[in-house]
């Protein structure tokens, strides 16, 4: 199949992803939660979650030989390093601790998960594509809905300008190496991968962060 033909078909089960979560948006977006505690419990989360696509982002460099994905991917380790900063400030300005927080068993399959993945199209597909497409469109419905405090909101306008790169540059890179059937097929995986494990956490999240189980 056609690289750039290839990366449409893999967008496509993603953005269905997105649109399962119109009608019943997850803790994960901010907008069912009815109160600061559930709020900031969301918020250490993600928190979490900016510091170990950091970590994965720097992890992969010395084992990325193309230049200019190993380029893209310091820059994203940098720029989810901000993200955390951004986080962490707003959680201690609330007088919470962002690091009193452990995480959900479905978030730590999710990431090791992607840690496991050792090829360069397997990982821009699982961790950026598939996983930062859906944080960005989460993050567009957090700051489009009037139930989010703009509290919450603030430091997710700058991150928003980020993410939104994170998820549209792996599509370039897709379809300059993803390439043969053997390379698609694998990437496809990944995305699959990624969407079982990401609807594991968003499930695992609305448990924990409205009161109702230990993960
Ligand atoms: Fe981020
Ligand atoms: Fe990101």
């Amino acid at each position: 199949m056609k690289s750039d033909e290839f990366v449409q078909e893999l967008l496509g089960p993603i953005q269905e992803f997105c649109h399962s979560l119109d009608g019943q948006p997850p803790a994960y977006s901010y907008i069912p939660l009815k109160s600061d505690e559930e709020r900031i419990r969301v918020m250490q989360s993600r928190l979490f979650n900016e510091l170990r696509a950091a970590d994965l982002y720097g992890t992969w460099l010395r084992t990325t030989p193309e230049l200019e994905v190993k380029a893209t991917m310091a820059e994203s380790a940098h720029e989810e390093m901000t993200h955390a900063q951004l986080l962490s400030r707003r959680i201690r300005e609330l007088g919470h601790e962002p690091f009193d927080y452990k995480p959900l068993p479905a978030q730590i399959a999710m990431f090791n998960a992607m840690e496991g993945l050792n090829d360069t199209c397997e990982r821009l597909a699982g961790l950026s594509l598939a996983g930062e497409t859906v944080a960005y469109y989460l993050i567009q419905m957090c700051l489009k809905s009037p139930a989010v405090p703009d509290w919450i909101k603030q430091p997710y306008r700058r991150i928003t300008e980020d993410e939104a790169e994170h998820g549209s540059i792996p599509q370039k890179f897709l379809t300059q190496y993803a390439t043969t059937p053997e390379r698609q097929d694998r990437v496809r995986r990944a995305v699959a991968m990624r969407m079982v494990l990401f609807r594991e956490y968003l499930a695992s999240l609305d448990r924990w962060a409205m009161g109702k189980a230990a993960w």
